[in-house]
């Protein structure tokens, strides 16, 4: 994956220290055109992030996971289909605001993320207040937070954060494919998701905004 031009992976050390050089500057340097950037975070094998870019090629898109044999897959179809608007970094999403700047990223979509069921790991939740405060660094405040997931209680747990802080909410049903709204999720399927549709699971699906500049409080139960 080395020899990908799609892909980006820094050093960690690198990363804990310093910003990436196309923190930014993705539209200048890396794609080389203006666009709207949509980010995939823990995007396993990037359906979303390969799937969408397919859709729309008049946007760009970044997948981000730490797991480079799941990146590699994603990395590997974009390249093999000559896709210029795709890109994947290999990062903790923890360290995040480390790659995009200032209202760069238009949209963001968290697919099947780790629910960290337990109270004790609700801090690693890719939806809690935490990781949202690093994403309201980069996230235009007109932008939008996609959660797919088959989990209840991280589906619970974020719409009740949302509503603890008042975002303003697109779509929202724990029932996605029984839904009128599932063409918002573009007919995409990931991994994980065709998993637990075979399993016989509901998919849920939260669209909303992060507005704001003040501390995002964390709903009293889950
Ligand atoms: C359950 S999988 C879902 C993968 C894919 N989105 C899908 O739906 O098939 C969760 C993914 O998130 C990644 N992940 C979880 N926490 C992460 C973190 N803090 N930083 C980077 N990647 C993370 C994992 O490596 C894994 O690929």
């Amino acid at each position: 994956m080395a020899t990908f031009p799609n892909v980006i992976q820094p050093d960690y050390r690198e990363s804990l220290s310093k910003d990436h050089s196309l923190k930014g500057k993705w539209n200048e340097e890396f794609f080389r055109t203006e666009k709207p950037i949509t980010v995939e975070l823990g995007c396993g094998r990037g359906e979303y992030t390969v799937g969408l870019a397919r859709q729309f090629p008049e946007r760009h898109f970044v997948g981000a996971d730490i797991k480079g044999a799941r990146i590699f897959k994603g990395a590997k179809t974009a390249l093999d289909e000559n896709m210029s608007n795709v890109a994947f970094v290999r990062t903790h999403i923890e360290m995040i605001n480390r790659f995009f700047g200032p209202d760069e990223i238009s949209e963001i979509w968290l697919t099947f993320p780790d629910p960290q069921e337990k109270n004790r790991r609700r801090k690693k939740r890719l939806t809690g207040s935490r990781f949202l405060m690093l994403y309201r660094h980069f996230l235009k405040p007109s932008g939008y937070v996609n959660l797919k997931t088959d989990n209840a209680l991280l589906f619970n747990y974020t719409f009740a954060l949302v509503k603890e802080n008042n975002f303003p909410v697109q779509a929202v049903t724990d029932n996605l494919y029984q839904s009128d709204i599932a063409g918002m999720t573009y007919h995409i399927r990931t991994y994980y998701e065709q998993m637990f549709l075979n399993e016989g699971k509901k998919i849920h699906y939260l669209k909303f905004s992060i507005p704001g500049h003040e501390e995002i409080r964390e709903p009293e139960e889950f």
